[in-house]
């Protein structure tokens, strides 16, 4: 029966017969733009462990890109979904009212940063609710400051404006230019490949004055600026920690030229790094904060969080039909009920904590891990040719993603060759080491064959 006796446990070799049947179906008549990092075929999931259609049972390190944070089918999260799709299923609070999505931003005030008055508008995912903080951000200036900028290295989300400011991979952008004007992009923080091979903190943030200095002096004027928009600790592009204070000095420009920050937590919030917020690692509290993945557990809402003096687009000029639908914002107030319940910000910290110490004992030991780095239950670990040269090993990472699955851990990679931890915050430490276990062996034979 599912969840009984030992875990992982992989009965027959991937993917099995029952898989192999779907997975045909999945090539006929789903489109290819949707990836697929290797054929797992999903029955069902509970807390941190994932069933395949052929009874394997493997230990999950994705919670389904970053979503599952009070791990999978919580009873408390799946009891909310139950008892108010019994009562309504929709009514579209672009133009009327019901009480969960008010309930709901009322606790998303709370608990995010700032302690400012702030209003929330509701859509039903990242990319949506990149577009909603770009809208908010251009409406409060009437128009006036067009300018975006974006980092180099980050995601925001595929819907036209989103794909605008990401900036992670070419196959995202390929074919579909020309895209949002006024969008300017600058290097991530991203101090393991400094593009001016500086180093931190030597460099005094130089990637920050170069803002000024190269853009605002040169060719951008500031006063058109609208918004910085940013991922506090980049997702998709390779789970990159910017360094402490970054985001404070960053801030300090922002506010000198009286430009926006917007703080793109789909990734990243909802518990993810130990805190509420990632933001909150540094101190600072953004103008408009974007929360999706995580927020309902599963059930597809976002948010759009702003400080209220900056929430006042006019009535019919940005709602979704779907926004903030009852079930959703059920699941989301049942989600922080188990993220606050069960202190799971604290599993996060604690099990993070373990996974970045194992992690560095295994860069001690391994040549092809160049850099671990991440917060909370965020954390990347680069796979590279060797230390000295540094060089991405994509196929060297994608075969320790692929052996791992084949043994019943399912783990991706971000960026072009980082393995990403991002497990349901409810995972134990000791399902934490089974897997880590699992991962260590799996390193250990391809270093050995050293294959990049
Ligand atoms: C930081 C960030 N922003 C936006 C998005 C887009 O979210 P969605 O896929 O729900 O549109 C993602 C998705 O991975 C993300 O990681």
């Amino acid at each position: 029966m599912f969840l009984q006796g030992e875990y992982p446990s992989i009965k027959v070799a991937p993917p099995g017969p029952n898989a192999r049947k779907i997975l045909k179906e999945d090539q006929k008549y789903l489109m290819q733009s949707f990836h697929r990092f290797y054929p797992l075929v999903v029955k069902r999931a509970k807390g941190f462990l994932v069933e395949d259609v052929d009874g394997n049972i493997y230990i999950d390190l994705n919670a389904g890109i970053a979503v599952a944070v009070t791990g999978h089918c919580h009873p408390h999260v799946v009891e909310a979904i139950k008892r108010r799709s019994e009562e309504l299923l929709h009514y579209s609070i672009t133009d009327f009212v019901y009480e969960d999505p008010v309930l709901l931003a009322r606790k998303l005030s709370e608990i995010t940063p700032g302690s400012f008055q702030k209003k929330i508008f509701f859509g039903n995912s990242g990319t949506e609710a990149v577009e909603g903080g770009i809208k908010v951000a251009r409406g409060y200036f009437e128009g006036r400051r067009p300018i975006v900028f974006a980092f180099i290295g980050s995601f925001h989300g595929r819907s036209l404006g989103s794909l605008s400011l990401t900036a992670s991979k070419p196959v995202q952008r390929r074919w579909f230019q020309p895209l949002l004007p006024c969008v300017e992009h600058v290097p991530y923080p991203y101090c393991y490949r400094c593009p001016w091979k500086q180093t931190f903190p030597d460099c005094d943030y130089w990637c920050i004055d170069f803002i000024e200095e190269w853009y605002f002096r040169r060719y951008v004027p500031a006063e058109e600026v609208s918004a910085f928009v940013f991922e506090p600790i980049a997702g998709e592009g390779g789970y990159v920690v910017p360094p402490e204070g970054y985001w404070r000095k960053l801030k300090r420009l922002a506010d000198k030229y009286g430009i926006l920050l917007i703080d793109d937590e789909v990734q990243a919030g909802m518990g993810r790094t130990g805190k509420w917020f990632a933001i909150e690692h540094w101190g600072i509290a953004p103008d408009i904060l974007l929360v999706a993945k995580g927020i309902a557990s599963g059930l597809p809402l976002s948010a759009v969080i702003g400080r209220e003096d900056l929430m006042n687009l006019p009535p019919g000029s940005h709602a979704s039909t779907f926004g903030g639908n009852p079930i959703s914002c059920s699941a989301a107030l049942a989600t922080i009920e188990v993220i606050e319940r069960e202190n799971l910000l604290e599993n996060a910290r604690k099990v993070g904590e373990h996974v970045l110490k194992r992690l560095q004992e295994m860069y001690s030991k391994y040549d092809i891990i160049g850099d671990v780095r991440g917060k909370g239950l965020m954390i990347g670990a680069e796979i590279v040719e060797d230390k000295d040269n540094k060089k991405p090993a994509p196929k060297a990472a994608q075969k320790i993603m692929e052996e791992s699955f084949k043994r019943g851990v399912l783990l991706i990679t971000a960026g072009l060759s980082t393995l990403r931890f991002s497990p349901p915050l409810v995972i134990s430490l000791e399902a934490m080491d089974k897997a880590l276990n699992i991962i260590e062996e799996v390193i250990k034979n391809v270093s050995r064959n050293t294959l990049h």
